[in-house]
């Protein structure tokens, strides 16, 4: 019986093959690939389309309702992506797609050869997206009852948008922020770590369906370089020297505020006092540790606010620097669609989002703008992700993506880089005067370098975390302290109370929820300021042998000889590898910290002048348990902690295990 239903097989697959080898090699190889290419672009970019409708519909509205329509359209799709999937095996793609000849048609095919989620058996599928969802829906819902003076008012329900945010940002009570900071994650991340650890080995499952070994090595695949892991720690460890020597004044101004009681010496700092829910950028406390405050200062706030600025308005403002560079303008779809403020009484994702709904014509924006200079860069950020949708509207739909996920990430915030010198803050109104002398460079720089300095081992450790969870290098055991490992080791924070493995701290932040992978900002974060460099040369702004044109004075505004090389790369999509893109704008094929040193030289220069003025300690020396291991553990733990105690010897909660 098994014989026979073997050779029955073994005879279809041949006749199979036979059918197929004729129409498929050489030439004839490609002309097919370019029909069912052409077929499954078209397919694909529908689906997508309808998907993103339904994404949509319920992220500005999360109703039950709502939720259903996009669950069980991604059910259909991904039921759809499975048959499709045995189809591209009956037409032996799977073997054949990389003996096309032509480079465009096997790089589009290759794309096809993953399968992706729909791998999954159907009924893990649903449940997979189901627990994603609950997990977003807990996050976008989650407010914290506790009254607080916020801008003159006493307000007692914190959302995370505005409230939360302004509260971490504004206020400077160091116990009213721990309270805050610890009931976030009361209310977010601690609620969906089980949920999270279903997460992952349903997305490991996935991972090794689709022949990786789990879910990190999928999250790599579109970086398309073995040694990108690599890579990215030599790159973390060419920027630590800066970042340590603006930790360490940061900290001394912060002990200036809170005391020595609170901030240690020599210790990481507490997390909470950063100006930020996640301490990821520090800009919230610039009014704290700007370095000449009689020099004006260079936050625009009050001066949109009195000026009357509307979200409308901060995003006619990004527009028209676009369009000024001969970029695309938004469409008038755009204008109409876009949700810019967050509408009273509607739960909705306020996380800041920029759509392609892949059928060439619709692009929006969703965010809850606050009138800040940071939401004015914000908005600069997203349109930079609907400008590389227009731009390579027209590539077929597995190109519609960018180069690698970091120069998506990296295309607003480049052009921001311009747009918050000095210089143009001043040209558009929003700053009275220029102060063009040292100290007045070197506050910019710091405000520069809290927005972007701070963040690069912030975007590294959220995936070489959720890397080393995904591989199984941390467990259920050790998911929120290895957490808190981590933090230490990269930032050099500490919570500002010890937590447990009751808690999930990183589910306290929307990416590891959401299921976003995130070294695309650590990426990002770098390669903007290639992309700066480049545009600045091009718009003979900036000239490495002038030092009255440094690279952090180059505002490319009207530049179309810049915009114009910008556009070209964008309109490549990720019809080519990554290396090949960044070579047509910057002339390099790596990702290269140099230009961010280089950007920030007369900042690093004063800060470790500064530091060694006032005899800092650079770095910083563990000064306490963090985090507690399991509950069961805990009373083991505090006896053994109180025996070492005595013996004069440190143990860490691991070592216990
Ligand atoms: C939200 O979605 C529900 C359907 O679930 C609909 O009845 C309601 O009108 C929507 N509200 C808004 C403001 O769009
Ligand atoms: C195509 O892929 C197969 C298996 O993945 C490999 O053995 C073969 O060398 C590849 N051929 C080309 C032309 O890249
Ligand atoms: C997913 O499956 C697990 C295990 O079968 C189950 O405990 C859980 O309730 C399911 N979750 C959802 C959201 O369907
Ligand atoms: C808050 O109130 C004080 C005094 O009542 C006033 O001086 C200040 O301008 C107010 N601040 C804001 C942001 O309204
Ligand atoms: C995790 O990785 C580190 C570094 O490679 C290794 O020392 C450690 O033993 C690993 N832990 C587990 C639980 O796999
Ligand atoms: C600061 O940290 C050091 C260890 O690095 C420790 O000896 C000291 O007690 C700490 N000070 C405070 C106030 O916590
Ligand atoms: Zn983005």
């Amino acid at each position: 019986m098994k014989g026979i239903t073997c050779v029955t097989l073994c005879v279809y697959t041949a006749c199979l093959m036979l059918a197929t080898s004729r129409a498929l090699d050489g030439s004839g190889l490609d002309a097919s690939a370019e029909q069912y290419l052409s077929r499954r672009n078209a397919e694909v970019a529908r689906d997508a389309n309808k998907m993103s409708l339904a994404s949509w519909a319920y992220d500005c509205n999360l109703t039950e309702t709502n939720k259903q329509t996009m669950m069980a359209l991604q059910n259909e799709n991904a039921a759809k992506s499975k048959s499709e999937w045995e189809q591209w095996k009956l037409l032996k793609w799977d073997e054949k797609w990389n003996q096309t000849t032509d480079p465009n048609l096997r790089r589009q095919l290759k794309q096809f050869s993953v399968q992706g989620m729909s791998a999954l058996p159907s009924d893990k599928f649903s449940n997979l997206s189901e627990i994603t969802a609950d997990m977003v829906a807990t996050y976008s819902t989650a407010h914290v009852d506790m009254c607080v003076e916020l801008q003159n008012e006493s307000v007692c329900d914190l959302n995370l948008e505005p409230e939360l945010t302004q509260l971490l940002d504004q206020v400077r009570d160091y116990n009213v922020l721990t309270e805050a900071w610890v009931r976030w994650r009361d209310a977010s991340g601690k609620r969906v770590r089980n949920n999270f650890l279903e997460y992952v080995q349903l997305s490991n499952e996935a991972a090794r369906l689709n022949g990786f070994s789990d879910m990190s090595e999928m999250w790599l695949d579109p970086y398309e370089s073995p040694s990108f892991q690599s890579d990215i720690e030599k790159i973390w460890q060419e920027v630590k020297p800066l970042y340590e020597q603006l930790h360490a004044y940061v900290r001394r101004k912060l002990r200036e505020e809170y005391g020595a009681n609170h901030v240690n010496l020599t210790g990481p700092i507490p997390a909470s006092i950063l100006g930020n829910m996640w301490a990821q950028s520090w800009g919230g406390i610039y009014d704290l540790v700007q370095p000449f405050p009689n020099k004006p200062t260079l936050d625009v706030t009050a001066a949109m606010k009195s000026q009357g600025y509307t979200a409308k308005k901060m995003f006619e403002l990004a527009d028209k620097f676009y369009t000024e560079l001969n970029l695309i303008a938004m469409p008038a779809s755009f204008w109409e669609k876009s949700v810019l403020t967050k509408p009273p009484s509607v739960d909705m994702v306020c996380h800041a989002s920029a759509w392609d709904f892949y059928d060439g014509q619709d692009f929006r924006i969703k965010m809850c703008t606050d009138i800040t200079m940071d939401d004015l860069f914000t908005i600069h950020h997203e349109m930079g992700h609907i400008e590389y949708y227009l731009h390579y509207k027209d590539q077929p739909y597995v190109f519609r993506s960018g180069a690698n996920p970091g120069f998506h990430e990296a295309v607003g915030d480049s052009l921001a880089l311009s747009v918050r010198t000095p210089k143009h803050l001043h040209k558009i109104g929003l700053l009275e005067q220029i102060v063009d002398d040292e100290e007045s460079d070197i506050n910019f720089l710091m405000k520069v370098a809290l927005d972007k300095v701070t963040f690069l081992p912030f975007g590294y450790l959220i995936d070489k975390y959720r890397w080393r969870v995904f591989s199984g290098n941390i467990t259920a055991q050790d998911l929120n302290c290895e957490w808190w490992n981590m933090r230490y080791e990269l930032q050099g924070l500490k919570p500002p109370v010890q937590r447990s493995e009751e808690d999930f701290d990183p589910g306290a932040k929307y990416h590891v929820v959401a299921d976003v992978p995130y070294i695309r900002y650590f990426v990002s974060f770098i390669v903007q300021f290639q992309f700066h460099k480049a545009m600045c040369l091009k718009a003979g702004q900036y000239d490495p042998n002038d030092p009255n044109l440094p690279l952090h004075k180059c505002d490319i505004d009207k530049s179309t000889a810049a915009g114009e090389a910008l556009g070209a790369m964008l309109r490549l999509g990720s019809s080519k590898p990554w290396p090949d893109a960044l070579e047509s704008l910057t002339g390099s094929r790596t990702l290269d910290a140099s230009v961010l040193r280089e950007y920030f030289a007369p900042l690093e220069r004063w800060l470790k002048s500064d530091n060694e003025r006032h005899g800092e300690y650079v770095g910083w020396i563990r000064d306490g348990e963090y985090c507690q291991g399991p509950p069961q553990l805990r009373q083991n733990y505090n006896k053994v902690l109180h025996e070492s105690r005595n013996n004069q010897i440190t143990i860490t909660v691991n070592e216990i295990e």
